[in-house]
């Protein structure tokens, strides 16, 4: 198994190019099942949770095609996806393939508003906690769906289609709104989802919906209208840029000291983390080419956070803020509201000589001058990459273990930092 090892120390300056987002091309990519014509994707990013959906939409009978660069494209531009969903020979999704990735279980949507028929693994729990999928039953039972649970299955059938309906999240459910979503595009009616999450992957779904041939309202505020239609056409789509990444490596700039443009991330996506980081004591300037992340001279300055979703701190940056903060000069909290489990990297700061304490869902972070490298490891993906930025300013050699974590959401990581200075190699085997 591949292991990252990182020498710390050293500041980080140039330039990162920030990649497709992980979180839009994989609900861009199954929306493309609502179609029998191709959806054409840009941007999207080299992951190994893309090349598991890809898999994961094989199965279902899906063509999918990769095109090489085109004269002029950056290196680091994402691949274009052309998928073809114009014969759907299997609605299945079985559970070797579904309890990889959770995300693959919205195939329900789609499968369910186009051949009114699915029949879904359960994802089950995960590392950062159980994470039901009630709430999108719920959403699919609205719209007139039959379901029922038998042998770890859902078994879903909309015999006459779906049918527009008033849906109410009692809480806000990124998965829960990209499957009410899709589902409602080719509904009977109008569907009206209140609550929805407003995370600009939604948002970015919603566009290409729209592009084919969706009439989708709203995305981005918390009341979303779908007017159903009879059929969904074929579109060409750019996936937004990953927020979650540029944090990330604008959280590493902020720990180690440096200055680095992160070419290509928007502000607006990323504006309670950038308040952050600011607070924090780093230097944030957008441009036009992206946002300039600096941080020279000064030591890091505690904060309070609280993780919530969009607009708020997203919760995919916590364990980042988290390795952060335990370089500040004094003692920080940060609460996690949105996974009752997402603390697993805990453990392993601690063993970088990071000082922590759990009370709850709060962790309070007292910070030290200096962290010092160790192996480690981590149980999933934001968790990992916390781990590489301690590492990135921590004394000494940090070896990372369980790569394919960081594999499943981080493009080209070592290379992206290394270039910036980093001393960081993939040991293989
Ligand atoms: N929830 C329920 N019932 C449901 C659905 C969700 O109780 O039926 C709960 C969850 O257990 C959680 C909360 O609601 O406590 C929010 O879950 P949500 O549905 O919003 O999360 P998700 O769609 O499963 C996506 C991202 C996560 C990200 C969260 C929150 C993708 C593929 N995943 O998950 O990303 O943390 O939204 O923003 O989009 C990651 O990329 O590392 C990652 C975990």
């Amino acid at each position: 198994m591949d292991r990252i090892r990182i020498v710390g120390g050293n500041k980080l300056n140039g330039i990162i190019p920030i990649s497709g987002a992980k979180n839009a091309a994989l609900p861009l990519m199954i929306a493309s099942l609502l179609t029998d014509e191709t959806l054409i994707l840009d941007n999207v990013p080299r992951l190994a949770d893309v090349a598991q959906l890809q898999r994961i939409l094989g199965n279902h009978g899906l063509d999918i095609m990769s095109k090489g660069k085109r004269p002029g494209d950056h290196e680091y531009q994402g691949q274009t996806l052309h998928i073809s969903a114009a014969n759907i020979i299997d609605t299945t999704a079985p559970y070797e393939l579904v309890s990889k990735m959770r995300a693959s279980f919205w195939v329900i949507a789609p499968l369910l508003a186009r051949m009114h028929v699915a029949k879904v693994s359960l994802p089950g729990g995960c590392a950062i906690g159980t994470r039901p999928v009630d709430l999108l039953i719920m959403a699919l039972e609205k719209l007139g769906a039959e379901l029922q649970i038998d042998g770890g299955y859902v078994i879903a059938r909309a015999p006459g289609g779906l049918t527009g309906a008033e849906i109410d999240f009692p809480k806000v459910t990124v998965s829960g709104t990209h499957v009410a979503l899709m589902a409602a595009t080719l509904a009977k009616g109008t569907t009206v989802i209140n609550n929805a999450a407003c995370e600009p992957e939604i948002v970015d779904v919603a566009d290409c919906l729209n592009k084919m041939g969706a009439k989708i309202s709203g995305a981005g505020t918390p009341r979303i209208v779908i007017e159903g239609v009879k059929k969904l056409h074929g579109a060409r789509h750019t996936v937004l840029p990953d927020r979650i990444e540029a944090g990330t490596y604008a959280m590493a700039v902020a720990m180690t000291g440096g200055d680095v443009q992160l070419a290509g991330a928007r502000p607006e996506l990323l504006q309670s983390a950038l308040d952050v980081l600011t607070e924090a004591g780093a230097t944030i300037t957008p441009n036009n080419e992206g946002i300039r992340v600096t941080r020279n001279g000064a030591g890091i300055s505690p904060v309070k956070v609280t993780t919530a979703p969009f607009p708020g701190f997203p919760t995919d940056l916590q364990a980042q803020l988290m390795a952060l903060m335990a370089c500040a000069k004094g003692s920080s909290h940060i609460t996690e509201t949105i996974f009752e489990n997402r603390f697993m990297h805990v453990q392993e700061l601690a063993r970088f000589g990071a000082r922590i304490s759990l009370d709850g869902e709060t962790a309070i972070i007292d910070g030290i001058a200096k962290l010092r490298g160790a192996p480690v490891m981590a149980t999933d993906l934001r968790a990992s990459v916390s781990l590489v930025i301690a590492a990135l300013a921590a004394e000494g050699e940090t070896t990372v273990n369980r790569v394919y974590h960081l594999d499943r959401g981080f493009e080209r990581l070592e290379e992206k930092l290394s270039a910036c200075g980093a001393t960081i190699e993939r040991i293989s085997g």
